[in-house]
């Protein structure tokens, strides 16, 4: 996990982000997750502290919410399933245009009908995910930050308990979808496409992003310079079809290993689009 900037604040004792957390609160975590695993991410405090920077985790009866504390004002992040735009974006796909819906089904039948396993080797706030699998895609999503996989854990957990939501094939592993591509698995068992959507490293303010994606980069903080060139080029090797690379409309293009994608352009968004290498 990389490390980010330190507080001026001299009773920091490491440079991880602040989870403000209270004893309850982090037995429910790490009943999910090792203790280890937090603290390789976290520097917790107790809800009791005084409020510094950071992050502050609460449980309501609508579920888990992160706040941020910048001093932004902004209400706390909730993620849910069940309503709000990814459930307006759900109910509204047979008639929307989604560019990625028609990268997902190619040239071939309805989704619905023939749909492909995706690995989404970044799954982040679960939102791209969850729309594939609500299409009918089988997902398999990874995400190495523990925060981040928590609060998508519970909220599919709470959308898997709620009897009127349409079920969806779609399972959440915890860690580093790199530890996954497994040379030895066989191909029939591999997925199709990966989709990846790596933090894109662009530091001017005018690429903040939403709230979302904002909360998201205080979280996990920046990855490593060429990562996602390893990430891509390793997804090429394992993927059978195809790897999807997800960026902003104007982002330069990556070449991996030689090899330009071809581009499919959304509003404000990109997919680049890599051959897979190990095409049965
Ligand atoms: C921009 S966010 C993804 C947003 C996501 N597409 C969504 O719809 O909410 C990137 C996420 O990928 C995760 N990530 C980046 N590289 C990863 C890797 N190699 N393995 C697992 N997770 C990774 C980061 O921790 C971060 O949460």
């Amino acid at each position: 996990m990389p490390a980010r900037a330190r507080s001026l604040s001299l009773r920091r004792v490491s440079e991880l982000p602040l989870l403000y957390a209270d004893a309850d609160l982090r037995a429910e975590l790490e009943a999910r997750l090792p203790r280890a695993v937090w603290e390789a991410s976290f520097e917790f405090r107790a809800e009791t502290a005084e409020p510094e920077e950071g992050f502050r985790l609460r449980k309501t009866d609508g579920g888990w919410e992160l706040e941020v504390l910048d001093g932004s004002g902004w209400k706390p992040l909730r993620i849910d399933f069940r309503k709000g735009p990814l459930a307006v974006r759900r109910e509204r796909s047979p008639v929307m245009h989604e560019p990625l819906r028609d990268l997902l089904q190619g040239q071939g039948p309805a989704l619905a009908k023939q749909a492909p396993r995706v690995w989404d080797g970044t799954l982040g706030l679960g939102e791209d995910s969850f729309l594939m699998a609500s299409w009918g895609c089988e997902v398999v999503s990874f995400e190495r930050n523990p925060l981040l996989f928590f609060l998508v854990d519970r909220a599919l957990a709470a959308y898997r308990a709620d009897a009127a939501a349409p079920p969806l094939k779609w399972e959440l592993r915890f860690g580093d979808v790199r530890s996954h591509f497994d040379a030895s698995l066989d191909v029939a068992r591999r997925p199709e496409i990966i989709y990846l959507d790596p933090m894109y490293p662009d530091r001017k303010k005018a690429a903040l992003g939403t709230k979302e994606l904002r909360v998201v980069k205080g979280v996990v903080g920046n990855a490593p310079v060429g990562e996602e060139n390893d990430l891509v080029a390793r997804a090429m090797s394992f993927a059978t079809k195809k790897v999807l690379l997800k960026r902003p409309l104007h982002a330069e293009t990556l070449v991996v290993e030689g090899r330009a994608p071809q581009a499919k352009l959304g509003r404000s968004t990109r997919w680049d689009i890599y051959a897979a290498r190990s095409r049965p």
